[in-house]
């Protein structure tokens, strides 16, 4: 039997594990943890891969978006539009920057859908808090429309899709500002908790990082309350080194998406992302390799019974199913979706001859029920 395992940890380190350690040696040796030059490299490498004017390197995403959210002057008492298909720390962040999280139904693709956003404003709704899950970028046009004529800001949860584009402009720079994460598990993880706000508005990113920064302003001189939340410089050095190779790791993963649909794509009892190349408007990166499938339980076992690992999202529980934190929403759709969506596996550990395994184990399961 094969292993195939979800996510592959070891694997990850291994494969750069001598430039890891000569980066953590340089670094080391140097005696530059906090705030140095590695850091403002990844910074400018970031926001100029992304094509804003800033990025600041945070502690990580669910911090990025409390500061994009503070940042942006979503005030207290405000509403702000996420989809119920995200992680907690979405709701957490609108939570924590003392607005109240309003989730919503997503569409087929999984992604916020423009028009349950449209149904949910109301006279309190300050933002739209998309989140470009999957690695793929929302319907923008759908969603900047509905926000210019109601008045609304936009900020991305981007953590998943740094590298996502939609028509031609990447995830991150659709509002006031976003955040990226570079948890271990994402497309650019790091060795640890990571994550950065990108934003291409001067006033927004410097008050993001006094905020960051114990409300010290540049000058060192303290205008308002902060916090503390940093990436760490030895962090950002394994990331920008990460950075320079991402696009040729967005082309393996896109690879790896489309060897599933190639074998996959005719299956009746599953349902895939869309393929690379698919749509011109969307560019995937593939973060996750979100499908829906009839059985899904059963499937899971089966897939575990031969060696392969899987995922449901969010441990199976969208933001509105979270009735300990208040939440009343009744969401049909995403009920229905959270019954059938499981993640196979999508990493660069992972091989070609894995996702043939993988595809025969699930064809074996639903031959072996007809
Ligand atoms: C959609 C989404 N938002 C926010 C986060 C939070 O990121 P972090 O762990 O860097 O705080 C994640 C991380 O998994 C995520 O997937």
């Amino acid at each position: 039997m094969r292993n195939v395992p979800f996510f592959n940890y070891p694997a990850f380190f291994r494969s750069q594990e001598e430039d890891f350690r000569d980066i953590f040696l340089d670094v080391g040796r140097r005696g530059a943890f906090i705030k140095q030059k590695d850091l403002a490299d990844f910074e400018n490498c970031l926001a100029s891969f992304l094509g804003v004017r800033h990025a600041l390197g945070v502690g990580n995403a669910t911090d990025g978006l409390e500061v994009a959210l503070l940042a942006a002057g979503i005030r207290p008492g405000a509403e702000v539009i996420l989809s119920s298909h995200t992680m907690l720390a979405t709701a957490v962040a609108v939570h924590f920057a003392g607005a109240t999280p309003v989730p919503v139904e997503c569409g087929p693709d999984h992604l916020i859908d423009p028009a349950a956003v449209e149904a949910a404003i109301t006279s309190r709704t300050q933002a739209i808090m998309p989140t470009q899950l999957n690695g793929r970028t929302c319907d923008m046009d759908a969603l900047t429309a509905i926000a210019e004529r109601y008045g609304l800001v936009i900020l991305e949860d981007a953590a998943q899709a740094l590298g996502s584009r939609y028509k031609g402009r990447c995830a991150g720079t659709f509002g006031v500002a976003a955040a990226i994460s570079f948890y271990p598990a994402k497309v650019l993880g790091c060795l640890g908790d990571g994550g950065a706000v990108v934003t291409d508005q001067s006033r927004v990113y410097e008050h993001a990082s006094e905020l960051c920064n114990f409300g010290r302003n540049g000058r060192g001189e303290v205008v308002r309350w902060g916090f503390n939340s940093r990436l760490d410089n030895l962090q950002a050095a394994m990331l920008n080194f990460q950075l320079k190779k991402y696009t040729a790791v967005i082309c393996r993963r896109r690879h790896l998406a489309a060897l599933y649909t190639e074998r996959l794509g005719s299956v009746p009892e599953v349902t895939l992302p869309p393929a690379p190349d698919s749509d011109p408007d969307h560019f995937d990166i593939y973060q996750n390799y979100e499908i829906e499938a009839e059985k899904r339980n059963e499937l899971k076992q089966y897939l575990a019974d031969h060696g392969v690992g899987t995922l449901i999202q969010w441990g199976g529980e969208a933001i509105h199913h979270l009735k300990a934190l208040g939440f009343t929403q009744k969401l049909p759709h995403t009920d229905a979706l959270f019954e059938r969506m499981i993640m196979l596996p999508m990493n660069m550990s992972l091989t070609d001859d894995d996702v043939h395994y993988v595809a025969d184990t699930i064809c074996d399961f639903y031959g072996s029920r007809q």
